[in-house]
């Protein structure tokens, strides 16, 4: 199947960086947003990158101009209308991913498929929320999506062979690399990143080195970019506790256990980088 026009729901940090990447990749994008305040604020992100981007000679000013050419905000569903890809990239919860699926679903052709970039619910049972699990995937991309260079292309029971290559190629098609993941909770990357990261913090709490210490540890020991502390400030704690719950609950093993730790520091606000405060300040 041909993809012309991609839609992404939601543009906040997922969402706008993969509303860029369709966008620069020359398909004709359209991103929607709950609001107008939240629509400014993702396509501000966006320019930022791009304008950062030109500054270290990174993006030239014709790739700046193919973004803003090829993007549009919106905040209505209707407007996805002519889209033959939906990139659902918002809060995860199944009841609000239903009912965006339902909004699109009204006003979209037959043919579209839908991906959500989900780290951590069922697939298959997003898929069945909607009246096309043939045509429903996972498409799980990296932060910061512009520059991270995997997707997870993930396969529920019901997504259909033809869905499934249409999206390794259109992700080949932005310049990233697929891998196809199973409908498992944390997927490849997840599954292995996460128990690392939490025992990264168990680690901390027992007193095995300092914040400090611990990511220089596995940055200038295994050539890491990050260590794992500030890894998780970057992710977010409250996203990687999320994610650590429900693959504990699937797995109940407990490599997948939040430690103590890490349920305080999420109760108490220090969510990471976009709080102000994690493991480091900001
Ligand atoms: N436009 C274009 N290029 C840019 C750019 C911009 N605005 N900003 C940076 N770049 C380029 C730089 O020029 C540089 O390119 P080079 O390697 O060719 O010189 C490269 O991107 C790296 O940028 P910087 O040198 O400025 O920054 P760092 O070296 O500090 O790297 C990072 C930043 C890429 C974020 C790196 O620290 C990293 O890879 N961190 C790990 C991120 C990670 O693990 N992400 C996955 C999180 S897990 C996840 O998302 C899944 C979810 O489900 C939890």
């Amino acid at each position: 199947m041909q993809i012309k026009t991609v839609g992404v729901i939601g543009c906040g940090l997922m969402g706008s960086g993969i509303a860029q990447v369709a966008a620069a990749a020359g398909y004709k994008t359209i991103v929607r947003e709950v609001n107008q305040t939240l629509l400014d604020k993702g396509m501000g992100r966006i320019v930022r990158f791009l304008e950062t981007g030109m500054e270290k000679g990174k993006v030239t000013a014709q790739q700046r101009d193919t973004v803003v050419a090829n993007l549009t905000g919106t905040t209505s569903f209707g407007d996805l209308h002519e889209c033959d890809l939906i990139i659902e990239a918002i809060v995860e919860h199944i009841t609000d991913k239903a009912s965006a699926y339902n909004s699109v679903e009204a006003v979209v052709r037959p043919h579209a498929i839908f991906a959500s970039n989900t780290s951590s619910l069922c697939i298959t049972e997003l898929a069945s929320q909607t009246k096309r699990p043939d045509k429903f995937a996972g498409l799980h991309f990296f932060n910061p999506v512009p520059l991270m260079k995997l997707v997870e292309v993930v396969r529920g029971l019901t997504t259909s062979d033809e869905t499934h290559e249409t999206l390794m190629a259109f992700t080949q098609s932005l310049g990233k690399e697929p891998v196809t993941a199973p409908d498992k909770p944390g997927f490849i990357v997840n599954r292995l990143l996460i128990p690392y990261l939490l025992d990264a913090i168990r680690c901390y709490e027992r007193g095995l080195g300092t914040i400090q210490d611990i990511d220089k540890s596995m940055q200038l020991g295994c050539g890491y970019p990050m260590g794992p502390l500030t890894l998780l400030d970057f992710v977010g704690l409250d996203t990687t506790y999320y994610i650590a719950n429900i693959m504990f609950d699937e797995y109940k093993d407990p490599m997948f256990a939040a430690p103590p730790l890490l349920k305080r520091m999420v109760l108490a606000g220090k969510t990471g980088r976009k709080a102000g405060e994690g493991f480091y300040k900001y």
